[in-house]
């Protein structure tokens, strides 16, 4: 059989306990795919799989997405067909604080799984890149054919691997697909961490009757997309045999401001205070909005979740 229509049955995933790690997971199981989570738990959670674990195609192994004895390993006994590599170092500011460790898990750790999965049968890889390779660019909507220029040591790392796989898939024939995520959220996104997305702090805090602290005037926006969408178009780059890899913008081109999602969180929760306004963010950006055509014609799926409709599924979850 061809490579190109080979099915596709056996999906590892890195930082598979994760936030989009776990709904890849999910999604993946969906589709009737066996499953196998790689996460050092650092970050993520064995919860976040408990459904999915439910099911005799799912498995979780604690191990290091850089390290690799322990990738080729784990390749070696799970044999998969593709790998969707999602492990990272996941703050910015983390990053800052610390470049090595940024280096380690946001670029070795790529180069890591791409060589476990070149050594043996697994031809198809699916990496999770971000919006912060565009840097501050106002060339709005964002487009993949447009400049990057990251200004921070996660933005540059996630930009070396896209540059390491697109090498790995002319070298060695992988299909490598590097999704650029925009701003994610939903359901099992922690809210409790200083790092973490406004829309899970902000539904946390309504949720728990207290008030939200904007910064700045709530009129800077963001492209939002609901994790359930995001999931649908990784699982389905990961297991479409068509699918011939490339660079992709994951968004849904809607401008939401802070002020739109307050809107929303004070509907559904009436009695809490308004939210106090302070301080603009250091090196906050105001707008960030990316164009989803690539995406949707290449991989014939939509972001399309009303942003309304995913609060109300994350509310629900909590
Ligand atoms: P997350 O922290 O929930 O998921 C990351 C997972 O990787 C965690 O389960 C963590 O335990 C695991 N992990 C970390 N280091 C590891 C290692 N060395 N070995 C094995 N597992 C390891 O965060 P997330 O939001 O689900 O992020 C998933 C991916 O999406 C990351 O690559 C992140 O950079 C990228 N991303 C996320 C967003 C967003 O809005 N959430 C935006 C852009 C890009
Ligand atoms: C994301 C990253 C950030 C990185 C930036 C640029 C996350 C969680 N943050 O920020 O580390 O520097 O991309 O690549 O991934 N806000 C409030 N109140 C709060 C929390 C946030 O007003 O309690 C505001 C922020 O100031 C910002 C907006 O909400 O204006 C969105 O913040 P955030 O969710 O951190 O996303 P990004 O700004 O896109």
């Amino acid at each position: 059989m061809s490579e190109s229509t080979s099915p596709i049955e056996r999906v590892l995933v890195t930082g598979g306990a994760g936030f989009i790690g776990s709904h890849t997971c999910d999604r993946l199981l969906g589709l009737g795919k066996t499953v196998l989570a790689v996460d050092d738990l650092s970050t993520g959670h064995r919860e976040n799989l408990a459904g999915a674990l439910e099911s005799p195609d799912c498995t979780l192994v604690e191990a290091d997405a850089a390290d690799p004895a322990a990738m080729e390993r784990v390749f070696d006994d799970f044999e998969p067909d593709a790998v969707v590599h999602l492990a990272a170092l996941v703050s910015v500011p983390q990053g800052e604080a610390e470049p090595g460790r940024n280096f380690r898990l946001n670029v070795a750790a790529t180069q890591v799984v791409a060589d476990a999965a070149r050594r043996g049968i697994c031809r198809r890889i699916v990496f999770a890149s971000s919006a912060a390779v565009y840097g501050n660019s106002e060339a709005l909507p964002l487009r993949e054919d447009g400049a990057t220029d990251p200004i921070s040591q996660y933005g540059a790392a996630k930009l070396m691997s896209e540059k390491l796989l697109r090498a790995y898939a002319i070298s060695y024939g992988l299909a490598a697909t590097c999704f650029r995520f925009f701003n994610v959220y939903g359901p099992r996104q922690d809210p409790r961490s200083p790092y973490s997305g406004v829309v899970s702090i902000f539904a946390d805090r309504y949720r728990a009757g207290q008030p939200v602290t904007v910064n700045g005037d709530g009129g800077q926006s963001r492209d939002f997309i609901y994790v359930g969408d995001l999931a649908r178009a990784v699982a389905a780059a990961a297991t479409d045999p068509a699918q011939r890899g490339g660079v992709y913008n994951l968004c849904t081109g809607r401008a939401t401001t802070l002020l739109d999602l307050i809107d929303i969180l004070a509907a559904e929760y009436p009695e809490v205070p308004a939210p106090s306004f302070g301080p603009e963010r250091a090196g906050d950006i105001r707008h960030s909005l990316g164009d989803p055509a690539a995406a949707r014609e290449v991989l014939a799926v939509t972001n399309d979740t009303p942003f309304a409709d995913g609060i109300r599924a994350l509310l629900a979850s909590l």
